[in-house]
C-alpha cells in the first residue's frame, strides 16, 4: 500500500508517457526553448508496463491515467494500454489528451482496454484556440472528441482552463455545448505550473468567478459533499440534471487532505504531488535490476516507491509564503 504519514492512501497513478506536446498552451509551456528530456532517459514501453504492474500488483493502485506532455505522441501507447489491461487485478484506465489524433486511435485504444478519456479544450472559438495554444488545431480536437464518444470511451470529460481576457466569457457557452454533445465539462483553476513562472494569484479566474458566470444561464445544484470523495472536482447538477458540471478549485479550495494520487514522470521519477519540489528515482533501480533478474528487484522497487510516498507533504504549500513553484512545468510533470 502507498500510505503516507497523514494516513492517506494512494490508489490513483498518473503516468506521464512523454514531456513533448504538439500544442504550446500559454499557461503550460513557453512558445519555444523548452529542453526535452533526452531519449535515453525516457522509460521504455517495457519499463512503463513493469512499473504499472508493480503498482497494481504490489502497491494497491486501482486506477491508471496516462498523460504527458501529449500521450498520443507516444508511438507505443496502444501497446502499453493493451499490456496494462491484462494485469490482474485489472486497473481502471484512462487518458488525458488534447485530442489531436484521437480521431485515428480512439477505436484502437478502446479495443486495447482503455476505459475513457479526458480531453482538454478551453474554447469554442478557433481564433482564441490559436492564441491560447499557439497552434491552429481546433478542428482536430473537436473531431477527436467526437471519435472518443463514438468509440465508447465514455464518459468523455472535457478539461477547461479559463484565462482572463481570453476565454473567461465562454463558460456558459462551453457548458451549453457540452450538454448538447454529452460531454462532462470540468473547469480547472489555473495553477502556478507554467514554464515561464508567470502565474499570479490575483490575475486568475477562480471557481467562484466560474460559478457566477455559469449561473447567469443555468440553475446549478451542488452535489452532496459525500459524493466528491477523493475526486478533485466539485460537481453541480445542471438545470436539475442529469447533466453535471465540475469545478476543480486546486488553488482556492484545494483537496490535499483527500488526495489519493501518486505520479510517475516520463523519465521514471516518483512525485508525491504536482507541486512537490523533490522526486524519487525509480529508473535507476529499474535499470540496475532488469526484469527477471534475481534478488527480488520488484520488491526493491516497490519499497523505494513506498518510502517516497510515505514522505508526501500535507498540502501543496500554495498558501505558504515560502511557496516555490516546481522546477518542471506541468508538461514535464504530467498533468
Ligand atoms: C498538462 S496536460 C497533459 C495532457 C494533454 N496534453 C492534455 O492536453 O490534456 C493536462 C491538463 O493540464 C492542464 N494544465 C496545464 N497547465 C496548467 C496550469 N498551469 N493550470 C491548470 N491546468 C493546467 C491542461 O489544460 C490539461 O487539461
Amino acid at each position: 500500500m502507498l500510505i503516507d504519514t497523514y494516513g492517506r492512501v494512494a490508489t490513483d497513478l498518473r503516468v506521464s508517457l512523454t514531456d513533448r506536446c504538439n500544442l504550446r498552451c500559454t499557461y503550460c509551456m513557453p512558445e519555444e526553448g523548452l529542453q526535452w528530456l533526452a531519449k535515453p532517459d525516457l522509460l521504455t514501453d517495457d519499463e512503463i508496463v513493469r512499473l504499472v504492474r508493480i503498482a497494481v500488483t504490489r502497491l494497491g493502485i486501482t486506477e491508471v491515467r496516462f498523460t504527458g506532455g501529449e500521450p498520443l505522441l507516444r508511438p507505443g501507447l496502444v501497446g502499453i494500454v493493451e499490456r496494462c489491461a491484462q494485469l490482474e487485478p485489472h486497473p481502471k484506465m484512462s487518458l488525458t489528451t488534447n485530442g489531436i489524433g484521437l480521431k485515428r486511435t480512439a477505436s484502437a485504444l478502446k479495443a486495447a482496454g482503455l476505459d475513457r478519456v479526458n480531453v482538454s479544450l478551453d474554447t469554442l472559438r478557433p481564433d482564441v484556440f490559436k492564441t491560447l495554444t499557439r497552434r491552429d488545431r481546433h478542428k482536430d480536437v473537436l473531431e477527436g472528441l467526437e471519435a472518443a464518444r463514438d468509440a465508447g470511451l465514455t464518459p468523455v470529460k472535457v478539461n477547461t482552463v479559463l484565462m482572463p481576457g481570453l476565454n473567461d466569457d465562454e463558460a456558459p457557452d462551453l457548458l451549453a455545448w457540452a450538454v448538447e454533445n454529452a460531454y462532462e465539462l470540468r473547469f480547472i483553476e489555473q495553477m502556478p505550473l507554467d514554464a515561464q513562472h508567470g502565474w499570479k494569484r490575483d490575475g486568475m479566474i477562480t471557481a467562484g468567478d466560474i460559478l457566477q458566470s455559469l449561473r447567469t444561464r443555468f440553475e446549478l445544484t451542488e452535489e452532496a459533499s459525500g459524493e466528491r470523495g477523493s475526486a478533485p472536482a466539485e460537481r453541480w447538477l445542471v438545470d436539475g440534471g442529469p447533466h453535471r458540471v465540475g469545478v476543480i478549485a486546486s488553488v482556492t479550495r484545494p483537496f490535499c487532505s483527500a488526495c489519493d494520487r501518486t505520479r510517475l514522470t516520463a523519465d521514471g521519477q516518483v512525485r508525491t504531488c504536482l507541486f512537490a519540489t523533490e522526486e524519487t528515482d525509480l529508473r535507476g533501480a529499474l535499470r540496475a535490476a532488469p526484469e527477471g533478474s534475481t534478488g527480488g528487484s520488484d520488491e526493491a522497487i516497490a519499497r523505494i516507491w513506498k518510502q517516497a510516498m510515505w514522505g508526501k507533504k500535507a498540502g501543496s504549500g500554495l498558501d505558504d509564503p515560502s511557496f516555490l513553484q516546481p522546477d518542471r512545468p506541468m508538461s514535464a510533470i504530467g498533468g
